[in-house]
């Protein structure tokens, strides 16, 4: 559309072992960037995010001390997803923009059908004028996410350990640890400690995983991906992370998320593509990062569990601004409180209720697998089906439909809506009141020692 301009189309995900490393590649890719007056950042959205190889692209950058390439550079970002977490993934691109002290205009965040019409087409043409506009004319931007303090706490567990007992459930903690004694290290070995029964400690460096996930879709019939028998990861995700009934998931922060290993390992997961399959268990989540200070990163693991229907009990990170005392003993109790209560839910099943991320996010799987994507990922279809997903369609609920057939024109009446409304709010309290009438007491576990302590 704009063919007064040049445009350089750099496959950075794509040709990531190249440039990982041949470090001429790397650099003609950097040379083009320096050269170039705008930077639009490309992507689909691959697991709530980028996909990692994208990621340890944007790593690379930072640790080859390339930032200099992008400063002041006007940039702007566009993705094509179904819309699941389209924010998040743009967060993400927008904060590392300001990171690289870029210049951000704006971002486009398209469904991946929206170019099939007429007025997405439009949508992208304006966008794409006001991106080249806004370099032309220079328009002044502004930064919206400031950057990261490392304020990390010089961990040294004191306390003696506590250990609860597993209570005969599977706790698997996954980490990326990569030196013996950093923060992340300790806090993993504070949180097997914390256990008197076994735990299964494993480093995702050690699994074996030949590639990231490339998108191919051949797992969309039957949830068979195309590495199966090619490296571990499908063997070692359905017979240790499905089975487990808690996952302690450990990590350090890279830029704003976890390292590109750890999105790796989530994009490979899409062999599940959207059926959950991690119902009913127990999440925790320990951080060695300024993960207070980037929500957005809570924002991805808080929907994905929610969708995957998990239980995410909670997050602690070794930020010595976050502890009221800012001493090692309080980073022992919060990761030994941690681990407790996330056996403790394991043993009373419980599951907090789902927010909009949760909610919001499987209806749009269910919309893209009941219409338009159904064809392309059978094995979702099937499963929707047999857990009753498609029921939750409003058109599904009879008796609502009925009650609103006739109920709504005997209410469009101006006297009975007077004293419909007279009596809408009692109504609505009442069903509630005759349950708190019906309640007994609670029967619930005896929480186990670490957690009365
Ligand atoms: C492994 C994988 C993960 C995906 N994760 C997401 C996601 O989290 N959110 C979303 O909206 N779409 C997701 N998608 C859909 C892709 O974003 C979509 O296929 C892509 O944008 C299509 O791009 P194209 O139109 O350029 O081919 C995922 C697709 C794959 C293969």
């Amino acid at each position: 559309m704009y063919p007064q301009h040049e445009f350089n189309i750099l496959h950075i995900a794509q040709r990531l072992r190249k440039l990982e490393t041949d470090r001429k590649s790397f650099d003609e890719v950097i040379d083009q960037i320096r050269a170039s007056d705008g930077v639009l950042w490309g992507f689909p959205l691959y697991i709530l995010h980028v996909h990692g190889n994208y990621k340890r692209f944007i790593e690379l950058v930072f640790e080859r001390g390339v930032q200099e390439a992008f400063k002041d550079k006007y940039t702007a970002a566009i993705s094509t997803s179904i819309h699941f977490f389209d924010h998040t993934a743009h967060n993400y691109i927008h904060a590392i923009c300001d990171d690289l002290e870029m210049r951000f205009v704006d971002s486009f965040a398209p469904h991946m059908g929206d170019l099939m019409n007429e007025e997405g087409r439009q949508a992208l043409v304006t966008f794409g004028r006001q991106f080249l506009e806004a370099i032309q004319t220079q328009v002044p931007t502004q930064r919206q996410f400031l950057p990261l303090k490392t304020n990390s706490l010089p961990y040294q567990p004191v306390l003696p350990p506590n250990p609860v007992s597993t209570q005969g459930k599977k706790i698997v903690i996954l980490h990326d640890g990569k030196q013996e004694d950093n923060n992340l290290t300790k806090m993993v070995r504070r949180c097997r400690g914390a256990f008197s029964g076994s735990v299964e400690v494993i480093n995702i460096y050690d699994i074996d995983i030949k590639s990231s996930c490339i998108g191919c879709l051949k797992c969309g019939s039957n949830n068979v991906c195309a590495f199966t028998g090619k490296d571990s990861y499908i063997e070692f995700y359905r017979s240790t992370v499905m089975t487990a009934d808690v996952l302690v998931y450990a990590g350090a922060m890279v830029d704003r998320f976890l390292s590109a290993r750890w999105k790796i390992f989530f994009d490979r997961i899409f062999f599940n593509t959207h059926t959950p399959v991690l119902v009913g268990k127990q999440i925790a989540l320990v951080v060695s990062g300024p993960l207070s200070q980037e929500p957005n990163l809570m924002e991805v693991f808080r929907g994905f569990y929610e969708f995957q229907g998990a239980n995410l009990v909670g997050a602690v990170s070794d930020e010595a601004d976050c502890l009221a005392s800012g001493d090692s003993a309080e980073l022992d109790r919060l990761l030994d409180q941690l681990m407790a209560r996330a056996v403790l839910y394991a043993h009373n099943g419980y599951r907090r209720p789902q927010t909009f991320l949760g909610i919001g996010g499987m209806k749009i799987f269910r919309d893209e697998m009941f219409g338009p994507l159904r064809m392309i990922f059978p094995a979702d279809h099937r499963a929707y089906q047999k857990s009753g997903l498609y029921k939750t369609f409003p058109q599904a609920n009879f008796s609502e439909r009925m009650r609103n057939i006739f109920g709504m024109p005997v209410l469009s009446i101006p006297s009975i809506r007077k004293g419909f409304d007279k009596v809408l709010k009692t109504q609505m309290v009442m069903p509630f009141q005759q349950v708190v009438a019906k309640a007994k007491p609670a029967n619930i576990a005896e929480p186990n020692s670490a957690e009365k302590g």
